[in-house]
């Protein structure tokens, strides 16, 4: 004979609707805010319904420290498999030696990088925050300038491109452990070359952080830096439209080392259920769909910077390269945030970004960053760019009038409404 207890019998296959209706409630705003805008946040994407299944499965239960083979609990073979296919396919997808899954996220895969090449107190050079660098690379509240000697390289004044001059000079005066490059607001391409070189001169190890343009780069319409540096750090979630999460690439000599820094160094168990998601996507951008699509994002970019730029906006770098542009506010008489603010009342969300040389507090700004690949996953081409540009112009312009942006956000809408989003899941 079995009997229940009464934990058992509790509702456990009950609907999050019922189970808890307020959560429920801010789930499905959320999804209607992401069905009815434009997401322009160049650090976002829409994942598939096949990533959010796997995320959303029960591998959140399962303990396993460790690496597939060698865990310190049972029970862990299935999980074992689904961290092998993500470990192997993303060093097919980029190429690379050896691959660790587990960071949760690109700040931690950050950390995970230096610990394994230098000890706290080493020197790190990497690219300010204020150009277009990360908070993880070198800026002193992050764990980044707090641990290591930050010193810090940005862009020229005269091209608003990176200064490689100034990071030669800089590695040579500060002798660092680690030089890592990457960034959250660079529209342009890197010298993957340029960079290894200056590291060699100076004995500093390599790494270069993809975590924007990792989906540019799996679809072959972005350089790969793979093959110049000793580590690659990366998140899934942007550009690669995987779960939010990160992973790191090295060389095989540098394995153990990463390893050992992301498990027992950094972390406790893995997210199983995060890191089988972030298999699905790697098989995803493996296929040559994904190729289309990487081209698409730039294409896009590209469409919506000439749109800006004949209608007088001036542009850091003149253009892009990639999935994102910066649009330099510093003599159009309003801010970063008047514009972010202004757009979102149009229903197209960008975020206010610091441009080089920025007068304004980072609260502030005199920038905006805009970015093309969730639009681009919606299906939207380079018509919708270009009338994507004359709403953005129209709203900036009549950024105090109420009604003109109620009025374009209708259009939005109506456009949103073409290129539906998540269409299984009701409101
Ligand atoms: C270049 C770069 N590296 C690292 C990160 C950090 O990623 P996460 O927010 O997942 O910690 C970001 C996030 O925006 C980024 O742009």
């Amino acid at each position: 004979m079995t009997s229940k207890s009464a934990a058992a019998v509790n509702p456990r296959e009950a609907s999050l609707r019922s189970v808890d209706p307020e959560i429920d409630r801010a789930i499905r705003a959320e999804i209607g805010r992401q069905q009815g805008t434009l997401e322009l946040i160049a650090s976002e994407n829409f994942v598939s319904e096949a990533v959010l299944e796997a995320m959303g499965s029960p591998l959140t239960n399962k303990y396993a420290e460790g690496y597939p083979g060698k865990r310190y609990y049972g029970g862990c073979e299935f999980v074992d498999q689904a961290e092998t296919l993500a470990i192997e396919r993303v060093k097919a997808l980029f190429s690379a030696e050896h691959a660790n899954v587990q960071p949760h996220a690109g700040a931690q895969a950050n950390l995970a990088a230096y610990l394994a090449l230098m000890p706290p107190g080493s020197t790190l050079l990497g690219m300010a925050l204020a150009h277009g660098g990360h908070l993880t690379h070198g800026h002193k509240v992050s764990f980044s300038g707090i641990l290591f000697k930050a010193v810090q390289y940005g862009l020229s004044p005269e091209t608003g491109l990176l200064d490689y001059d100034q990071v030669l000079r800089l590695a040579r005066e500060s002798r660092p452990q680690v030089i890592v490059a990457g960034a959250s607001a660079y529209p342009r391409f890197f010298d993957f070359q340029r960079l290894r070189s200056i590291a060699d001169e100076v004995g500093a190890r390599f790494v270069f952080d993809m975590a924007h343009v990792a989906g540019l780069v799996a679809g072959g319409a972005h350089p790969n830096p793979t093959p110049f540096a000793d580590v690659v750090t990366s998140t899934a979630h942007k550009t690669l439209r995987g779960p939010r999460s990160g992973f790191i690439l090295c060389k095989n000599e540098f394995a153990k080392a990463i390893d050992k820094s992301v498990f027992p160094g950094m972390q406790g168990g893995p997210l199983m259920h995060v890191i089988a998601a972030k298999a699905v996507c790697f098989r995803e951008a493996a296929a040559p769909e994904f190729r289309v699509y990487a081209r698409q994002v730039v294409a896009n970019a590209k469409a919506l910077a000439d749109g800006l730029m004949k209608r007088g906006y001036r542009l850091v770098t003149g253009g892009t390269d990639n999935h994102l542009l910066l649009v330099d506010l510093r003599d159009a008489g309003f801010s970063g945030a008047d514009a972010e603010n202004a757009l979102h009342a149009a229903g197209i969300t960008v975020n206010k970004n610091a441009v080089p040389n920025d007068p304004r507090p980072p609260a502030v700004t005199s920038g905006i960053r805009i970015g093309s690949a969730a639009v681009t996953t919606r299906g939207m081409g380079e018509p919708e760019f270009h009338r994507l540009a004359g709403w953005i112009d129209d709203a900036l312009k009549r950024r105090e009038e109420a009604a003109s942006l109620m009025k374009i956000r209708a259009q939005v809408e109506e456009l949103c409404r073409a290129f539906p989003l998540y269409v299984n899941r009701s409101l």
